[in-house]
């Protein structure tokens, strides 16, 4: 292997998008959004009609999807998903879809995949499950508030419109379903490093992280 294997997990809006980009960068390796991944399947499923409590329809429609991941380019059957991926209606779906054991499973291999030369890789649960042995393990976090602020930002900046009251109750949601979830939750990992970006710059929180991989 040429480079490390780095993961960051943490909660919707922590941060971890921005750092694990500038991180990767950093330290001359790819890096992998798992969520893009989960987003990818449950726009999908959505958009064939297939809700998440029809177990049955979801089985086969997994068997015959195919998700690709590169270089920020998301793909399902062929189909460039990266842009549709990014609504607050997929926001408001995805954890449904990725509370589905047979979706994580099937997924698994595809995120490992990624890692052969190195890796710095986000999610919900890549120290716990999908790289154990990774080299350094990290999980970001900040306040749902702050959370909320940089998401509603994010969306202002885009020109979308954005609710700040809405944003905190969608962010809060969207953590209770992914930390209460049966399979794989988002919890602390015993091996991980937990940093409070409350108040950071991104500069800041990726300087101190490189140097925690050096
Ligand atoms: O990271 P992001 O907010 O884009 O992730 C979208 C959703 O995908 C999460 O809220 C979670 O439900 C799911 N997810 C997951 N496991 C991961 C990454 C994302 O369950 N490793």
């Amino acid at each position: 292997r040429r480079g490390p294997v780095v993961v960051l997990d943490g909660p919707a809006g922590s941060g971890k998008s921005t750092v694990a980009k500038l991180l990767a960068r950093a330290l001359g390796v790819p890096h992998l959004d798992t969520g893009a991944i989960y987003r990818a399947v449950a726009y999908h499923m959505d958009s064939k009609g297939i809700p998440p409590e029809d177990s049955e329809l979801l089985l086969r429609e997994l068997e015959v999807t195919r998700v690709e991941v590169s270089q920020g380019f998301v793909r399902v059957n062929g189909e460039d998903v990266t842009r549709e991926i990014r609504t607050p209606h997929v926001d408001s779906i995805v954890s449904h879809y990725a509370a589905i054991p047979a979706v994580r499973r099937a997924l698994l291999g595809l995120q490992r995949e990624q890692a052969r030369d190195g890796i710095v890789a986000e999610g919900r649960d890549m120290a716990s499950v999908v790289f154990p042995d990774a080299d350094v393990k990290v999980f970001l976090t900040a306040s749902p508030e702050e959370r909320a602020r940089r998401r509603h930002l994010e969306r202002l900046s885009k020109g979308e419109d954005s609710d700040y009251q809405q944003v905190l109750r969608q962010v809060e949601e969207r953590d209770r379903l992914d930390s209460q979830r049966e399979c794989s939750p988002l919890k602390v990992d015993e091996g991980a490093l937990v940093f409070d970006t409350t108040g950071l710059s991104v500069d800041e929180v990726v300087l101190a992280l490189e140097k925690e991989v050096r």
